[in-house]
């Protein structure tokens, strides 16, 4: 199946745009993705024609945004494979959902000497939360270290897993690219009595993931990587334990009553949603959803992957081993992150020089400081492709880099 990406390069108005007098090249979408304008309609729509606050009036227009912000919950739950949608808890980003796993059930569960597992691939939003709980709680923080290959070392997994509370691991590295094997390691973590935290950020935006499938017991997400808007995310969590969980934040909408003595807490998912929400973002996320649907995620990932290999091929018969690449070789547990060190000079020169051909590339940790250590580097220049890049933007990549390499002597 062959996506017509020029159609849908039409679909995104920023990418008409140009920098530095150069077509706009985007190859920064696993920090976050530019939106369709299916998307911006979707909630210039709720800002011109029902806003009102969700949940409280019975006017028209609070129906009517009330019925766009729940119906953007529908749809992602529908995406994500969930039973029902009271089990999609909308946050901020994917961090506030890890928080809010690491705020309540966390608190609410382990105890000094309990062991969380996480992996050394892990972003920041996947370890410091853990890291808090261990200094307040002293429960043990433990890794899964990374085979020669970039992919997760489960060599010793059992004896990891055993006695711990918790394997915290993500489905796709925002780093190297690797895929993990999400239901083995579920299987694994659930055979040693351990519940399962999905960092599913890289992973939403790019291929079919059906939350049921992988057995996980929290699945978290992040709207602005998948052609949605920034500030909506979510939590996907089984409604018993969701119910079970104390709330998070305290305020209004997640109570069901409240007295000078006290409160009772709202039904999931509202439980989990003080304050107002974010109104035209979830209707803006249910537009992202329809887009990623018509597409059809299957399309996604093998457009992806074939691009990946183009850009490997590319990347490596241009430059040789002047070019160093941190992922797996294997295009069956890659994504379309591509790490990689350019000879001696910096990542953030190299950012710079590319850009001054329009082609935006991230340089830096990228938030994985435990994993810029094991690799030994203080940093890396990513690309990142998705839906809306082809062939034509890999090679300007590659021109922009030979670019780089003359103007910094090579
Ligand atoms: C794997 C992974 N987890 C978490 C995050 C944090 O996402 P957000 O800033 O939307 O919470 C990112 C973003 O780069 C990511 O790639």
């Amino acid at each position: 199946m062959t996506l017509d990406i020029a159609r849908l390069q039409a679909d995104f108005p920023i990418l008409k745009r140009q920098v530095h007098g150069k077509r706009l090249v985007y190859l920064d979408s696993a920090s976050s993705s530019e939106k369709p304008i299916q998307v911006l309609d979707a909630m210039d729509r709720v800002y011109r024609e029902s806003y009102a606050n969700v949940h409280r009036g019975v006017y028209t227009i609070a129906e009517e945004a009330t019925a766009a912000y729940e119906s953007g919950r529908q749809k992602i739950a529908d995406l994500l494979g969930a039973t029902a949608p009271n089990e999609i808890v909308f946050t901020k980003n994917v961090t506030e959902a890890i928080n809010l796993v690491a705020h309540t059930w966390a608190r609410a569960n382990l105890r000094e000497g309990d062991a969380v597992v996480v992996t050394e691939m892990e972003h920041h939003a996947n370890v410091v939360p853990w890291h808090i709980l261990a200094e307040e709680r002293g429960i043990e923080l433990r890794w899964i270290p990374l085979t020669d290959d970039y992919r997760l070392d489960t060599t010793h997994l059992d004896r990891l897993l055993d006695g711990a509370r918790l394997l915290a691991v993500t489905a796709v590295s925002n780093v190297l690219g690797t895929i993990n094997d999400v239901p083995a390691l579920v299987d694994a973590a659930h055979a040693a009595g351990a519940l399962v935290l999905v960092d599913a950020a890289q992973a939403v935006p790019h291929m079919p993931v059906d939350v049921t499938a992988w057995g996980a017991d929290f699945v978290g997400f992040t709207g602005h990587k998948m052609l949605g808007p920034t500030g909506i995310g979510g939590l996907w969590a089984r409604a018993e334990l969701l119910d079970a969980m104390p709330p998070f934040l305290g305020g209004g909408e997640m109570i069901r009553d409240v007295t000078k003595d006290g409160f009772t807490t709202n039904e999931i998912p509202w439980k989990f949603e003080a304050g107002t929400p974010p109104i035209a973002e979830a209707a803006g996320l249910g537009a992202a959803v329809d887009y990623l649907e018509a597409i059809g995620l299957d399309a996604v990932r093998e457009h992806e992957r074939q691009l990946t290999e183009y850009a490997l091929d590319a990347l490596r018969s241009r430059f040789d081993d002047r070019l160093t690449i941190y992922g797996p070789d294997d295009l069956d547990v890659r994504g379309g992150t591509i790490s990689f060190l350019f000879d001696d000079i910096h990542a953030h020169d190299v950012s710079q020089v590319v850009d001054q051909e329009g082609v935006c590339v991230r340089a830096g940790h990228h938030c994985a400081k435990p994993l810029m250590r094991v690799l030994g580097v203080p940093a890396t220049t990513r690309a990142s492709l998705y839906v809306y890049n082809d062939e034509a933007d890999v090679d300007a990549l590659v021109d922009a880099l030979a670019k780089a390499e003359a103007f910094f002597g090579i």
